[in-house]
């Protein structure tokens, strides 16, 4: 019989250097997990082989971007790199001012404080821990409007990100438009499982938040992968560059947050960048408060000229398709092994269902949180909680119960290989195996804020 075989795709770069791991015996992990209080977050990362923590900080810098890390303008004022920072923002996003900050939350800090009133309502396509938590100390209330489907870990609707615009139609009405600052959409929905909004949505968004005059903020964490699911689901965009994508996205949009440790392929860095020179002009006053000089506002000039080739070399289109090759790779890995993955797979990590994976483990017994321990416990890859435990309290002390209960195995960019991507697959199929035999976990300390960070936890 003849054999057909489709072609691979392979990463559009080779490696010039490497990072030496150090290999651990399970009695050396049950020891790390131990002191860790069953936290992945509290693992040493000497303890950790592969690490799908996050992929908050962890990419791997081009030759150019660190070339570029050289001509760092290590000014207080008017260094070079903002400049070319700027430039590249504009370019590139096509927002008009930029204030950079030392990371994503620092802009959702600076941009809450100037837009949000106490009782005001910020609806949302999912809440995000840190940007949630900013609209709240500012006195806002988070709605989310995503749609339901998003909600359903085995939904296959395409544009899990999409706003559910009855939702919000209702929202306004109820509320009314002036209690209402914004309508804060995020491309790529992290804690939906990196699910996509279409532009359809998005473009039916503006008209809707147009006739009411509000505004949209862009949460563009991760906007380049959410252009790769445009361009491969509309069938509208199949021919467009992700760069152009990229830009119809930011153009019915107001302003932006970004965490450039994401998508900009910097270890560290953010920005807040706006259209309204009226909140630009508070922005800039208030960064010098909290993050440094409007025109540096935190970061080193060198991070700054990493983080303006990295937006660049994000917009790649042979770039992003390795990016999210990758994980659909592992995704369908995993599938293989009949591990439950959140459908579609998602452009930032697998993010695999804790409830279907330990059914005997009520939401009270930290599933996900089970979950991740075990896989570092069998193998030494660290993956992180996104379930009840990040989902923390609501005002009032209650926990949030959300419905989604995931582990997220983040896959950091231009970092792994193929065959590590393997070695995970086959990690999650082996603590599979021995699913019954996995009790749960009780939380032991438990910190105010954003707990997941720093909560300690005991087998029960
Ligand atoms: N928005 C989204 C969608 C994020 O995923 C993050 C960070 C932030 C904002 C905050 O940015 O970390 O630079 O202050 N997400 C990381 C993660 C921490 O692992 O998902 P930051």
């Amino acid at each position: 019989m003849k054999t057909t075989y489709k072609r691979s795709w392979a990463e559009p770069y080779k490696m010039k250097m490497v990072e030496l791991l150090r290999m651990t015996t399970r009695a050396q992990r049950l020891k790390a997990i131990r002191e860790a209080g069953f936290n992945t977050f509290l693992l040493r990362s000497e303890d950790v082989y592969i690490d799908l923590l996050t992929d908050s900080g962890t990419s791997a810098m081009s030759d150019h971007q660190w070339a570029g890390m050289m001509l760092g303008d290590e000014a207080y004022a008017g260094s070079r790199n903002f400049y070319h920072l700027e430039k590249s923002v504009q370019d590139h996003y096509g927002y008009k001012y930029l204030i950079p900050t030392h990371q994503g939350r620092g802009a959702e800090h600076i941009l809450s404080k100037i837009l949000i009133r106490p009782g005001d309502v910020i609806p949302g396509n999912m809440y995000f821990t840190t940007t949630r938590l900013h609209q709240e100390l500012a006195g806002g209330t988070f709605v989310d409007v995503i749609i339901e489907e998003a909600h359903d870990p085995q939904s296959l609707h395409p544009f899990k990100g999409n706003v559910d615009l009855d939702k919000l139609e209702k929202l306004i009405r109820q509320h009314g438009s002036e209690r209402i600052p914004y309508v804060c959409i995020a491309t790529n929905v992290n804690m939906a499982g990196g699910q996509p909004i279409s532009m359809e949505n998005l473009r039916e968004l503006r008209a809707l938040t147009q006739k009411h005059g509000i505004r949209i903020i862009h949460d563009m964490t991760r906007v380049a992968e959410n252009a790769y699911f445009i361009q491969q689901r509309e069938p509208e965009f199949a021919h467009t560059p992700i760069r152009e994508i990229v830009k119809e996205i930011c153009s019915y949009t107001d302003g932006a947050t970004m965490s450039a440790k994401k998508d900009a392929l910097v270890n560290i860095g953010g920005f807040l960048a706006t259209n309204e020179w009226d909140v630009f002009e508070e922005a800039r006053n208030m960064v010098v408060v909290y993050e440094g000089l409007h025109t540096y506002g935190g970061l080193a000039g060198r991070d700054m000229e990493a983080m303006a080739i990295g937006i660049k070399e994000s917009l790649d289109d042979n770039h992003i398709h390795a990016r999210v090759g990758q994980i659909e790779y592992l995704g369908h890995k995993m599938e293989e092994f009949e591990i439950p993955v959140v459908h579609p797979i998602g452009g930032h990590g697998i993010f695999v269902d804790a409830r279907r994976f330990l059914p005997h483990l009520s939401q009270d017994e930290f599933p996900a949180q089970t979950l991740a321990a075990e896989v570092y416990l069998d193998s030494g890859v660290r993956t992180m909680e996104r379930g009840i435990v990040s989902a923390g309290r609501k005002p009032d002390g209650q926990h949030y119960y959300p419905k989604l209960e995931l582990v997220r195995f983040t896959v950091p960019r231009r970092v792994y290989t193929q065959a590590h991507m393997d070695v995970i697959a086959e990690s999650a199929a082996a603590v599979l195996k021995r699913r019954n035999r996995i009790k749960g976990l009780k939380m032991v300390y438990e910190p105010k804020y954003l707990r997941f960070f720093q909560a300690r936890f005991e087998r029960l």
